[in-house]
């Protein structure tokens, strides 16, 4: 039997254990051994529940116990979640989490005590919830070079964006449900600004591409400025808005981006609704790969990190994860990545869209009957720094959107 610590029992821990106590006999024959929860680690106590049984409140017990072999962080947050994965792998432990800050942040670092030491650092449930993608990347698509990773990494904002566009829904309401529904993360801003998407976005490049890639490097907007006015546009096109993370390799330069982009129903992320993730994956030899499911939530995520316990407990002694270096990675200046860019300005196209042609050469117009004293354009690709200088010269931007491809 394998024992098993959890730290932290919220919306994932209480899932995990949920999960566990489920389909205990089928985990038990895929891990080889039955696995048992034997400690959860947590601040709080839980009268009446039968989780108190296995309630502690110091970290040392866990990492003193020589019974435990497999240790589960599921707290969130840096510290002291940091230091409690460092110190359970200093101890032997192998270590499950689905803390993408965690992983963001010191994932190299992490994988390489846990190498050294014959353990697995996994970090399925860091990325797209309940999607498998950290494991196709680790083991399946390994053959290919990856060229191009895009993705909608975020439940809470793809649920808000989805609400808004179907529903004509409120932006603070509907993030209100996904606060209830168990999506979104403690501080909100982690979801509407990107903040999350850009988390993983560096996760799934740093893995694919083998260097690290600082998060905070990567050109991050969040939705909080998107409107039902877009999406009005949008309509009017046949078109959405959806948060895209994506990293991509451009002869020899990898830019990578968070933003929300407006895309067509021939891209293959427009059908992805609700909490539901996609990612988009191309190798230089699989070509095109998607990868699509609930993204957020307590049992996909659970469901997730469970699936690496198993991993963990049938490879004791042996490290399976890829090793991504601690060497950085270069992020390309964005002012020389290529898109077109969808743009609203103030007043009549009649007065203003001759001088506009005149200064981002071919645009398409677009207009919607019912909104007044404005209209919108599609430019041609061009590079985030010519738009820039382009929507300077013409003065009266209301807001732009990237386009898809
Ligand atoms: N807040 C995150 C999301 C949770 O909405 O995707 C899953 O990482």
């Amino acid at each position: 039997m394998k024992k098993i610590a959890v730290l932290g029992y919220g919306t994932v821990g209480s899932g995990v254990v949920e999960v566990i106590d489920t389909n205990y006999a089928s985990i038990a024959k895929k891990a080889g051994e039955e696995i048992s929860v034997k400690y959860v680690l947590d601040l709080r106590d839980f009268p009446g529940q039968p989780i108190q049984e296995k309630i502690v409140h110091d970290i040392n017990v866990i990492l003193e116990d020589k019974e435990i072999e497999i240790v589960v962080e599921v707290m969130g947050g840096v510290e002291p979640a940091c230091t409690f994965v460092k110190n359970a792998l200093l101890a032997g432990k192998s270590v499950v989490t689905s803390n993408k800050e965690l992983v963001a942040r010191h994932g190299a670092e992490l994988l390489e005590i846990a190498r050294e030491r014959n353990l697995n650092f996994l970090f399925e449930a860091s990325v797209g919830g309940g999607i498998p993608i950290i494991r196709p990347l680790n083991q399946s698509l390994t053959a290919d070079e990856i060229t191009e990773i895009t993705g909608i990494l975020n439940g809470t904002t793809n649920f808000i964006l989805t609400k808004m566009d179907k529903e004509g829904s409120n932006f603070d309401e509907v993030l209100k449900e996904a606060q209830a529904l168990g999506y979104a993360e403690r501080n909100p801003a982690a979801d509407v600004e990107g903040y999350d998407a850009c988390r993983k976005i560096a996760i799934l490049s740093s893995l694919a591409f083998g260097k690290n890639v600082n998060y905070e490097d990567i050109y991050t907007e969040g939705i909080t400025k998107i409107s039902d006015i877009d999406f009005k546009y949008a309509k009017e096109l046949g078109y959405s808005v959806k948060l895209l993370a994506s990293s991509k390799n451009v002869d020899g330069n990898l830019y990578a981006m968070v933003s929300p982009v407006m895309i067509s129903p021939e891209h293959p992320l427009f059908t992805v609704n609700g909490v539901i993730n996609g990612i988009h994956v191309n190798g230089n030899m699989v070509g095109d790969v998607m990868f699509i499911g609930a993204g957020a939530g307590k049992l996909p995520t659970a469901s997730a990190v469970v699936s690496d316990i198993i991993d963990a407990a049938k490879h004791t002694g042996r490290s399976i994860m890829s090793f991504w270096s601690k060497e950085k990675l270069e992020i390309a200046d964005k002012a020389s990545s290529k898109k077109a860019f969808f743009a609203r300005f103030a007043g009549n196209p009649e007065d203003k869209f001759e001088a506009i042609k005149e200064i981002f050469g071919e645009v398409k117009l677009v207009k919607v009957q019912e909104i007044k004293n404005e209209f919108a354009i599609i430019t041609d690709v061009m590079s985030e720094a010519e738009f820039e200088e382009a929507a300077n010269k013409a003065g009266g931007m209301i807001t732009r959107i990237r386009m898809g491809k």
